[in-house]
């Protein structure tokens, strides 16, 4: 029957396969590597971001620029790949954030005065942007889907030497492939998040949040739907009590979400609702904490990273990881504990310090990075 099927309908049947049993799929013979192409090319012309038909990956990225590879979850399949990430400069390894379809954003380290860059970590296609307009490192990053598949990457603040901060924000847009000025940031922000921005943005309703832990962990935003964006602060609930705190996308994209571990060995969910009040939505099992945690585990050390119906929490990548889920359609969320095996391969992951990314793999690079 497979080698009667018509390639459109073939096509048809590939566009609901997740990419690494897309890519099995092309090694089966010409007929399939050409209709599998095809529908990918397809899927880049009708993308619309939040339509996803699969969960995101999770990257496991290396925390420092020592490794040349890191390892990804698909969750659909519950696998773990090794993937090599040598084609892209050493110096240029630290991940920051998805961007678009299937795109990994980078940075140099500290010390290295480079622009960032893009690449696909599954095809190893890799592009540096062009440089900033005005020089700066270790500025706030954020990034923006637009409604076209395009992206907007925004760079607000950085240190422009040992003693000056930065106090203006630029935009790389991905249609026009160049940066420009996109308004002016308060100094006081641009210290506060260069010192203690724990983790990266999410961009909710127009507004790019991040989130610093400055005393108390707060929240400052930014505009950036408007002409000329405005910066505000918003509270945390319980800022005081909480011993990590991490911003997550909630109901496909529709909410913000602020996962939080109190005092009291409790992880939490809030929502925020209108600008600046935010609501208690669920807590994660007792039973699960405990898992979390192990015997002596801290919840300062909890990583926390969500988005597209998953939040991932792990303490470090050595001890296994919990998925707190959302059920579609529903509020419900449930929870589960990765292992941490490799597929085909023995024994677990070895441990280091890692950054978790979530990303939406894609097979097809070049348009992506064309765009
Ligand atoms: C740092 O930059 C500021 C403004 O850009 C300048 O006024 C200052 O002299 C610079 N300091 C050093 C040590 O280069
Ligand atoms: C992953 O691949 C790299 C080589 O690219 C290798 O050094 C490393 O040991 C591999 N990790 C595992 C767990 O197999």
């Amino acid at each position: 029957m497979w080698n009667n099927l018509p390639p459109e309908i073939l096509a048809f049947i590939f566009s609901f396969l997740p990419p690494d049993t897309l890519a099995r799929a092309r090694a089966v013979c010409q007929q399939w590597n050409s209709c599998a192409q095809q529908h990918h090319l397809l899927l880049f012309s009708s993308t619309n971001h939040h339509q996803h038909l699969h969960p995101p990956w999770l990257l496991a990225v290396p925390t420092h620029n020592c490794r040349h590879f890191c390892y990804a979850y698909n969750p659909s399949l519950s696998r773990w790949y090794n993937i090599s990430l040598s084609f892209i400069p050493s110096a240029l390894r630290l991940a920051v954030a998805a961007v678009g379809d299937g795109l990994l954003l980078v940075k140099p380290s500290l010390s290295i005065p480079s622009p960032l860059a893009l690449c696909n970590p599954f095809t190893q296609h890799y592009k540096l942007l062009p440089p900033f307009i005005c020089k700066r490192s270790n500025p706030s990053i954020g990034v923006v889907s637009t409604a076209t598949g395009g992206y907007r990457i925004y760079v607000a603040g950085g240190s422009s030497n040992c003693t000056a901060y930065v106090s203006t924000m630029e935009m790389y847009d991905s249609e026009a492939g160049t940066w420009q000025i996109a308004g002016k940031m308060p100094e006081k922000y641009a210290a506060r998040m260069i010192l203690w921005s724990t983790s990266g943005s999410v961009h909710h309703n127009g507004v790019l949040y991040w989130i610093t832990s400055a005393r108390v962990y707060n929240v400052i935003g930014v505009d950036v739907g408007a002409p000329s964006p405005g910066w505000h602060e918003v509270g945390v609930p319980c800022a005081d009590q909480l011993e990590f705190a991490t911003l997550v996308m909630t109901r496909g994209g529709r909410g913000l979400g602020l996962v939080g571990g109190l005092a009291g060995r409790e992880v939490c969910l809030w929502e925020l609702e209108g600008r600046d009040t935010w609501v208690l939505v669920d807590k994660l099992p007792g039973e699960a904490v405990t898992r979390l945690l192990g015997r002596e585990g801290k919840l300062g050390s909890v990583k926390c990273v969500g988005g597209g119906g998953l939040m991932y929490l792990f303490r470090d990548f050595g001890s296994g990881m919990l998925v707190w889920k959302e059920e579609i359609g529903s509020c419900r969320r449930d929870w589960y504990w990765v292992k941490r095996c490799l597929n085909g391969g023995d024994g677990p992951l070895p441990n280091f310090p890692v950054k978790g990314v979530l990303l939406w793999p894609s097979l097809s690079p070049l348009a992506a990075l064309g765009k």
